[in-house]
């Protein structure tokens, strides 16, 4: 029994399940951002992975119907506590090692391309004027997925 086989591409809901609540496993238990949930929030795990599988289901295969304010709970922890770069750093990686330990293909590529996109866009829409340029380079303790791959590929 293997946790760590790839199993090919996210290629519908059940998968995106899986990912999300291995994701948001580790997410919770995180040192850097699990306050964030369990802390500030008070997440009620169970009630809030149907509604970011609706978001993930809408944003990777355009079945699911999410309608939701996505950026609204997150302005509200930014006043709660400031979400910083490096925050939305870690939650990129999370998001890629939840992925990468499950699936290849185009879709999981998708599905980390466009979690790196989210996480640039609420960290500009939350940080406004303050943002840290992370469109042209590397921000303080924020790692681009593109920066990752030349990583991975250096010998
Ligand atoms: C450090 C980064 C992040 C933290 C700490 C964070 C934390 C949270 C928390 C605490 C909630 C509220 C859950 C509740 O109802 O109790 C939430 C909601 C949500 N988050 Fe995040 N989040 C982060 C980044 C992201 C990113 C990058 C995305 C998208 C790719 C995302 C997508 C969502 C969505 C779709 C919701 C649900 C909105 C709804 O209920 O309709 N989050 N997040």
């Amino acid at each position: 029994m293997s946790h760590f086989a790839a199993d090919g591409d996210i290629a519908g809901r059940a998968d995106l399940d899986v990912v999300l609540r291995r994701f948001y496993t580790a997410a919770f238990a995180d040192p850097q951002i699990g306050p964030f949930f369990t802390e500030i929030a008070g997440t009620d795990l169970e009630a809030h992975l149907p509604r970011i599988g609706d978001f993930w289901e809408r944003a990777l295969f355009r079945t699911a119907d999410y309608q939701g304010d996505p950026v609204a709970p997150h302005r509200a922890l930014h006043s709660a506590r400031a979400m910083t770069a490096a925050d939305f750093g870690r939650w990129v990686q999370l998001w890629r090692a939840a992925i990468d330990g499950r699936h290849r293909g185009p879709n999981a590529e998708r599905a980390k391309a466009m979690g790196e996109r989210i996480a640039l866009a609420f960290h500009e829409r939350l940080a406004g004027a303050d943002a840290e340029p992370l469109r042209g380079g590397v921000a303080a303790g924020f790692v681009p997925l593109a920066a990752l791959k030349l990583r991975s590929t250096a010998a």
